[in-house]
């Protein structure tokens, strides 16, 4: 009986904060003397609990919120310089990241990286947790382990057709088929060049099974002046894609650069009326009017 009243004080709880009563805060009271037995007031019964914020409605208290966790892997295919601008990211938007390196990861970005940061240890540096690709006993194995998502930063053709199949040799492929199964967010930065219709078939299948399919690819636009920029521009992108940060930082947000806001229709057009002459326009413009 009272886990049973336990796990309904819980969907109650649960549900102010999904809610978002309070702006993430659960109103309380702090007249009734509860406020400082609120966390143990977990155990207590659900009609106890209820009344009392019935009656006190007015009071907030914060509730315990876990940082968004996100599993970062990193495989062979060329680009590791997107997965150390990613971590980076994480760890200034305050994500805690969980990381696994693929044995043809850490082959490949001693060709991608100076040292000494083309070691798998100066990954694992940026990350809160590191994993053995090989150790499918890890946390990451389960749903049970609560994730915000996964991003594979590059993801090579092989794992891609792993996943797509559902081969969970690795812990990679193991924690990407838990993130599809749990309907978490799946982001694979998928990169070959040229692709054949195997690729592109996996693709869609992997897409068609919930994963987003975000191969890294460059925006001039946003007239970048050197492979950092570009770096950059696809890594907000990957992080926009995982839901992390959105409210991190305004005065990031307003000074993005690869943000597209629309053509700047008032230069353009300033341009083609010194192009073409004030009379045509002006001639044009009498047309229009006319109804012409
Ligand atoms: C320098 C180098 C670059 C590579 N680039 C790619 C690539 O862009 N895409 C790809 O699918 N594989 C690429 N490969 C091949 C993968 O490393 C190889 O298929 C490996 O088995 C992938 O294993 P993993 O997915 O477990 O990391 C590259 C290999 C090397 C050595």
């Amino acid at each position: 009986m009272s886990q049973r009243l336990s796990r309904l004080f819980n969907q109650t709880f649960n549900g102010f904060a999904r809610s978002g009563c309070g702006q993430g805060r659960l109103s309380w009271s702090k007249t009734c003397g509860l406020r400082n037995t609120f966390i143990a007031s977990q155990k207590r019964s659900v009609a106890t609990s209820r009344s009392c914020w019935q009656q006190c409605p007015n009071t907030t208290i914060p509730l315990p919120r876990r940082k968004k966790r996100v599993v970062v892997a990193v495989t062979g295919a060329t680009g590791s310089p997107l997965a150390v601008a990613l971590l980076q990211r994480l760890r200034r938007l305050n994500v805690e990241t969980h990381l696994i390196l693929s044995t043809w990861a850490v082959a490949t970005l001693k060709y991608e990286l100076d040292a000494p940061d083309d070691r798998s240890s100066y990954f694992a540096s940026l990350a809160d947790y590191s994993y053995s690709p090989r150790d499918v006993s890890a946390s990451l194995s389960s749903g049970s382990f609560r994730t915000d998502g996964m991003i594979i930063v590059p993801c090579s053709m092989k794992t891609l057709a792993s996943i797509r199949i559902g081969y969970d040799t690795d812990l990679i492929t193991r924690a990407a088929s838990v993130t599809l199964k749990e309907r978490r967010r799946l982001i694979l930065v998928a990169r070959e060049t040229p692709l054949s219709s195997i690729h592109l078939e996996n693709m869609l299948r992997v897409s068609e099974a919930g994963a987003v399919v975000m191969p890294p690819v460059m925006a001039f636009y946003t007239r970048p002046q050197c492979i950092d920029d570009m770096v950059q521009q696809s890594v907000k992108r990957m992080s926009d894609l995982l839901g992390v940060g959105e409210d991190f930082d305004e005065e990031e947000e307003q000074s993005r650069s690869d943000v597209w806001t629309g053509f700047d229709w008032e230069t353009k057009k300033a341009g083609e009326i010194s192009q073409r002459g004030e009379t045509q326009i002006e001639g044009e413009v009498q047309k229009a009017s006319n109804g012409a």
